[in-house]
């Protein structure tokens, strides 16, 4: 499950409850997926994709997503520097970001306006949605390595624009869960 904190209020919210209903406050819709399926997590694309087919049709119909596809970093992956480097700084896009983790950890940071910064650390079972405009940025955790589901509503649409706040220098991207011992996460 997520581990959610509001940094400004020096709050961690751990109960399931709880962090659907202040995420949802904010505009971000949190779930979690039964992850136990058969499909092994290093499973090829195409049955990951098969063994969640029902949860994705569901979320395509409500939120007219067009595509899914399967999102793969690790420790190895050429231009790891380069990619997180372009979502670790305050941005928004004109689609919404829709994340279901199937391995690894890391933390969305959102920006509601006139709200204080939510730190979202997502883990294997978890669905976040973020909306299209909503200022937000991600960072991995230490073992830089996540899995994930993305929906599309437009290919196309799924690029960063920048804020250029600053906002997110005042934040340190800190994982808790797992089995890690607190680390600041060096992303760039
Ligand atoms: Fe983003």
């Amino acid at each position: 499950m997520a581990i959610v904190t509001i940094p400004d209020e020096d709050r961690t919210l751990n109960d399931r409850e709880a962090i659907t209903q202040y995420l949802s406050s904010i505009g971000i819709d949190y779930e979690q997926w039964d992850s136990s399926r058969t499909v092994a997590n290093d499973a090829p694309a195409e049955e990951i994709l098969a063994a969640y087919s029902d949860e994705i049709n569901k979320l395509k119909a409500q939120g007219g997503y067009v595509a899914a596809d399967v999102i793969d970093i690790n420790p190895n992956t050429p231009g790891l520097e380069v990619m997180l480097a372009k979502f670790n700084r305050e941005h928004w896009h004109d689609e919404d970001e829709v994340r279901f983790i199937i391995r690894g950890r890391g933390i969305f940071h959102i920006h509601p306006p006139e709200r204080p910064v939510v730190a979202i650390e997502v883990e294997a079972g978890d669905l976040i949605r973020v909306p299209r405009g909503t200022w937000h940025w991600f960072n991995l955790c230490e073992s830089r390595d996540i899995r994930a589901i993305r929906l599309f509503q437009d290919r196309a649409g799924w690029t960063p624009n920048y804020t250029e706040s600053g906002v997110d220098g005042s934040y340190q991207p800190v994982c808790f869960g797992g089995s890690y011992l607190p680390v600041e996460c060096v992303i760039s």
